[in-house]
């Protein structure tokens, strides 16, 4: 087999190991039950970024819940074109449901700026929003998430789910590639 190709995925350096995650994701779902107690939550995992988050995050609630995904589309590469589109929708009704919109990284806020609007046109009881990285550098629309796992360092990350042109999403910590910045 060629090893040719190797060099392209060297191990990305560590910025949050595994640990530091998993208690923060831990402190998080502890947050996210205590504020929504007796009542039962919609997640809304973002596909494809959040599902290693989002898998975790839910196995640490302690209020009833209910999972769903829609999938986004609004990067190319590491660009964001400000442009986001639904290219697959929920399965269940939101209707009267309280959502919790989960999502991997906010750099610009295009995508979680228009998940939060689509999602409210939509008539839920309530909507909030739960992203593992916070980019506030890279921000274009000011919003902020209601609960966040890391404020991230202005460098493309990669691993516990993200991906830099679909690779990486399985390594069990976040890093940063070498030269993406
Ligand atoms: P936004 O619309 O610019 O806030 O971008 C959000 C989306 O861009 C995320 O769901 C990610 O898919 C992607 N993204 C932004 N920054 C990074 C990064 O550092 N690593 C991996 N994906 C990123
Ligand atoms: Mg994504």
């Amino acid at each position: 087999m060629s090893r040719k190709k190797d060099h392209h995925f060297a191990l990305p350096a560590v910025v949050f190991g595994r640990e530091r995650i998993a208690d923060r994701v831990t402190t998080l779902a502890a947050r996210i039950s205590r504020d929504y107690a007796s009542r039962e939550l919609t997640i809304i995992s973002i596909l494809k970024g959040s599902v290693v988050f989002c898998a975790d995050l839910m196995r640490h609630l302690a209020v009833p819940c209910v999972l769903d995904f829609m999938a986004v589309a609004s990067y190319e590469g590491q660009r964001s074109r400000g442009v986001v589109k639904i290219v697959s929708d929920l399965r269940e009704s939101p209707v009267g449901k309280h959502l919790l919109v989960v999502e991997d990284i906010v750099d610009t806020g295009y995508t979680l700026q228009y998940l939060k609007d689509n999602l409210q046109t939509r008539a839920p009881a309530s909507i909030r929003t739960c992203v593992l990285l916070d980019k506030p550098s890279a921000r274009k629309v000011p919003i902020r998430a209601d609960y966040v796992g890391f404020t991230a360092p202005d460098r493309f990350l990669v691993g516990y789910g993200l991906d830099y042109r679909e690779h990486y999403r399985h390594l069990p910590y976040i890093g940063a590639v070498k030269g993406t910045h």
